[in-house]
């Protein structure tokens, strides 16, 4: 690399400390590739590491570049890698099991104790110009497929996940519980794995109306009532209980709400964190036989998400993205996340296709 070309990368520092920085443009190891990154979006737990410094056990304790929703352009292959060459244009999955262990074995590699995820400390992320990844986790992204949908297969990858542990199949009746970029990929894949009814739930009217756009059946915006009171009102609006609620926000109230609203039988999804305890109504949902399932993260998503981009049938996921930044300018895409503005932001890191 000639000393002229830039890494310029975001580096959070702790709690309330974020800077553009430089740093060295890494070489591949056997079964890596080195990436020009050109899309990422920002996360919540981004913004979380930036503001808190940390995210449960999780926290900053050196200099950690953010960023893990990302693809780029391949340009330099490790000497063991054979399904990629200088020039490809990837997806990356960001968390990758560093030994093939038991739950690699039966395929819930996001289960294994060795997983290792970008942009969670002590794991350097992708929001910078060079980066290196490892290559069996670097999707190849076809033609007709933008960098800035292989971005946002990371964010869809929540939803095809945790639509899978719900068990969404044909004709499910479902509530989503949260408007944000979470609930609305659940949104996505819900209605694509055929879904009858998704209704969907927020304090946020501009957010209700993005999920109506975007395919949802039912809205309905909560307006601090209480828990067992917006059960009743979600079953009113859907004619009935949900067989699944995917609950995308952590709040107590609303994980509450999703007890109570689940029909007997039924599946509740926590794919929203928020506090380490919360109280529940364990007893409604153990006499009437409601499962509780967390998720983490996802496994074996990106192959599929990428043949559903192919297909056409998932064109409505890049009008997620409202808002757009260079590289250069991504404290300021950073504020615009925290202040919560928009639902997706993305920062392009290439030089030469910036905005
Ligand atoms: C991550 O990047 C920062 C900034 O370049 C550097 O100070 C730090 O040592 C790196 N961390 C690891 C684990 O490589
Ligand atoms: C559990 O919640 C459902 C739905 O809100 C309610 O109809 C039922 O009476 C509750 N059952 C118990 C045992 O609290
Ligand atoms: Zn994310």
């Amino acid at each position: 690399m000639a000393s002229t070309v830039d890494n310029l990368s975001v580096v959070v520092h702790g709690a309330g400390v974020i800077r553009l920085e430089n740093q060295s443009i890494p070489e591949p190891g056997r079964n890596e590739v080195l990436i020009k990154i050109h899309s990422v979006g920002i996360c919540g737990s981004d913004v979380h590491f930036w503001q808190h410094g940390r995210i449960g056990d999780f926290v900053v304790q050196k200099p950690m570049v953010l960023g893990h929703e990302s693809s780029g352009a391949v340009i330099k292959v490790g000497c063991d890698v054979t399904h990629l060459r200088a020039g490809d244009r990837v997806a990356i999955e960001p968390a990758v099991p560093q030994e093939n262990d038991d739950f690699c074995k039966i395929g819930r590699y996001n289960l294994s104790p060795t997983i290792f995820c970008c942009a969670t400390p002590p794991g350097n992320g992708s929001l910078c110009r060079y980066y290196v990844h490892n290559a069996n986790f670097c999707y190849k992204l076809p033609e007709g497929v933008s960098y800035e949908e292989g971005a946002l297969i990371e964010p869809l990858s929540v939803g095809i996940h945790a639509c899978r542990r719900a068990g969404v199949t044909f004709g499910s009746n479902i509530l989503i519980c949260g408007a944000g970029p979470i609930g609305l990929v659940c949104l996505l894949v819900a209605k694509s794995m055929g879904a009858a009814k998704v209704m969907i739930t927020d304090l946020s009217p501009e957010r209700l109306l993005m999920a109506k756009e975007m395919g949802a059946d039912i809205t309905l915006q909560a307006k601090r009532e209480t828990p067992q009171e917006m059960a009743d009102a979600v079953c009113g609006h859907l004619s009935g209980m949900p067989d699944i609620t995917m609950e995308c926000t952590g709040a107590e109230v609303c994980i509450q709400t999703a007890i109570y609203a689940t029909r007997s039988g039924g599946t509740v999804v926590l794919v929203g964190l928020g506090s380490p305890m919360v109280n529940i109504p364990i007893l409604n949902a153990s006499t009437r036989e409601v499962d509780i399932k967390g998720i983490f993260r996802y496994c074996n998503t990106w192959p599929m998400a990428i043949s559903m981009l192919v297909s056409g049938r998932l064109n409505v996921l890049r009008s997620l993205v409202t808002h757009r930044f260079s590289l250069e300018d991504s404290l300021q895409a950073f504020e615009t996340a925290h202040q919560g503005l928009g639902i997706k932001i993305i920062i392009r890191c290439d030089k030469d296709d910036p905005l």
